[in-house]
């Protein structure tokens, strides 16, 4: 099972700090990876302070490229010299906020893989196109871009599920997770409101491997509740 935890833009350094002493102090449950996505500016400090300890640290996106003249870009190089683990690619408030593409997610996961890192791609479909029933057509188009790589791990998250409150059915999750296990042979996290009262049961399904938390990763407790669901 792996857990991360993405802090999207919460959490500067100093905040950071106090997540990251706070967690070092928690015993972590056996039997899962336990990941933290803090913003760029954070990630220096959550190396620092989780160093030696179980916990990995991973950015929330990169560039292609290793240098040049892409303002605002962080390269898979540097983030390795920051000593980071990973990055996710291609989240979905990347996808509608910052024009973020199949393709463009794909380049990104190529580079990563390429420079030794981790990635955590995600897909999912919007609410709409659930409901025109485009739901697999939409997984099958964002995986064909994906290759199997011993370092990549996919995460549904159906756009309507994440920050919403509405958490796809444990038996929705497996449906999806095994559409994309039969398409890539690695493994799923699900995402979209995960919390420590639903953590279980999503765990529980046969196709789930973990889960990419948002919201409720914010705060040790609930997060070390939702780790310990996936140590069950
Ligand atoms: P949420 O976000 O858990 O706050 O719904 C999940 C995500 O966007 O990765």
């Amino acid at each position: 099972m792996l857990i991360a935890g993405n802090w999207k833009m919460f959490k500067g350094p100093a905040e950071t700090a106090e997540f990251c002493v706070a967690l070092r102090e928690r015993t972590l449950p056996p039997a899962v990876d336990v990941v933290v996505c803090p913003p760029y500016v954070s990630l220096a400090v959550a190396v620092q302070l989780l160093a030696g300890t179980e916990v990995a640290v991973a950015a929330q996106n990169l560039h292609w490229e290793d240098e040049g003249a892409f303002t605002g870009e962080v390269s898979a190089l540097m983030l390795r010299e920051l000593g980071v683990y990973g990055a996710i690619v291609g989240h979905s408030e990347r996808r509608q906020h910052f024009g973020e593409t199949d393709e463009t997610v794909a380049r990104r996961a190529r580079a990563a893989l390429d420079a030794g890192l981790s990635v955590i791609a995600c897909v999912g479909e919007t609410e709409a196109e659930r409901e025109a029933g485009d739901t697999e057509q939409v997984l099958r188009r964002q995986v064909s871009v994906l290759e199997a790589d011993e370092q990549l791990v996919v995460a549904y998250e159906p756009v309507w599920a994440i920050g919403t409150g509405k958490t796809a059915t444990p038996e929705l999750a497996q449906e999806a997770h095994a559409l994309i296990k039969s398409l890539l042979h690695v493994p799923v996290l699900y995402g979209g409101s995960v919390k420590p009262e639903n953590a279980a049961e999503l765990m529980a399904q046969p196709a789930v491997d973990g889960a990419l938390v948002g919201g409720a990763s914010l705060d040790v407790d609930s997060f070390i509740a939702i780790c310990q669901a996936a140590s069950r």
